[in-house]
């Protein structure tokens, strides 16, 4: 189906989408990152609905989008390190987790009774019209079911969400990875999941920002290490050797061949070529006919930091 981005459409759209926020409903939207599923961040009953719908554990916090800065500020502290962050990366794909003021109405299901909340501005024209349109602030994950691969195009999404959500066709979405996860409450910045703005992007601004392990984490889930970002059959990578039966997802030039069916993330070696197509490709090798995804090694700096990281996570077996 090919996006239908006219302006009434949208305009239509965005009024459906403000009705149903308003009556507690949720509606599937899309960011420059991927598609989000969202909902009225200050209304619990329509918060639960999300975690219901994406069969996803309540102790996983869902990340709250806000139309500007000034919302933030009055909900949110927000210390120097996190001015700079916002003033250097928003709107955009970073989601900073800041300490609510006593006096926010964001629910406390949104970050499992925790005053920490991962907040970030949307930099994406519909989603910005949609938070224009209401007045609270909208708790949003990604759109797809708990554990599964993320959507950047609505074609990607799972019949058990598009039977029941209303969701707005916004095309394919423009950076393709999630967010970038920082934790700026504390002394000393932490990277909680690698996303759309590289480790050496903060460093320009943070120079001693760090990524923070599994075990490290005072977090109760920020989805480090556990299974995620998975596609349904069987996935290996930095692969020599593409096996019998196996589909090949390939980066750059190189002498891998599958004998069945492959894709290149970017035949040019562009990491955020790769990183924009990299679900895509994935839902698009992911049929049970294919014995399993073999992927290519992707360079660990900038972006493939990223792109390694959901791939690990993909393989993982823990679903803790
Ligand atoms: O790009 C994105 O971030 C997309 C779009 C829709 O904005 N959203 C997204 O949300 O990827 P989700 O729920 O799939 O991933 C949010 C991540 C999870 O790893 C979650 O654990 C972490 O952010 N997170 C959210 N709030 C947190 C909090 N208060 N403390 C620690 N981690 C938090
Ligand atoms: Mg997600």
């Amino acid at each position: 189906m090919k996006p239908i981005l006219n302006k009434k459409y949208i305009k239509n759209a965005v009024k459906k989408a403000n009705k149903i926020l308003h009556n507690g409903g949720l509606v599937i939207f899309p960011t420059e990152t991927v598609y989000g599923i969202g909902a009225n961040a200050t209304n619990p009953t329509a918060v639960q609905r999300i975690y219901k719908i994406k069969n996803r554990p309540y102790n996983n916090p869902l990340i709250c989008h806000f139309q500007n800065l000034q919302k933030i500020k009055d909900d949110f502290e927000m210390n120097e390190v996190a001015k700079k962050l916002a003033d250097n990366f928003w709107p955009g794909p970073l989601t900073l987790i800041l300490k609510k003021k006593k006096s926010s109405t964001i629910c406390t299901e949104v970050s499992n009774n925790n005053e920490l909340v991962g907040c970030r501005i949307p930099n994406n024209s519909i989603a910005k019209e949609i938070l224009k349109s209401v007045p609270f602030p909208i708790a949003a994950p990604s759109a797809n079911i708990s554990t599964k691969l993320s959507t950047t195009n609505i074609k990607h999404l799972d019949n058990k969400l598009s039977n029941k959500v209303f969701f707005i066709d916004g095309g394919e979405s423009h950076l393709g990875l999630e967010s970038t996860v920082l934790n700026v409450s504390s002394k000393q910045p932490e990277i909680l999941r690698y996303g759309s703005v590289t480790v050496e992007q903060l460093k320009e601004i943070i120079p001693d920002i760090y990524f923070i392990k599994k075990n490290n984490s005072k977090f109760l889930s920020p989805g480090q290490q556990t299974k995620h970002y998975s596609p349904n059959i069987p996935l290996r990578i930095n692969v020599n050797k593409v096996l019998e039966g196996e589909v090949l997802l390939n980066f750059g030039k190189n002498n891998l061949k599958s004998k069945i069916f492959e894709l290149n993330l970017s035949i040019s070696g562009n990491l955020k070529e790769a990183g924009k197509n990299l679900y895509d490709y994935l839902h698009q090798l992911d049929k049970y006919e294919y014995k399993g995804i073999a992927v290519a090694p992707i360079p660990n700096n900038d972006l493939g930091k990223t792109i390694n990281d959901r791939l690990i996570r993909a393989i993982s077996h823990d679903s803790s």
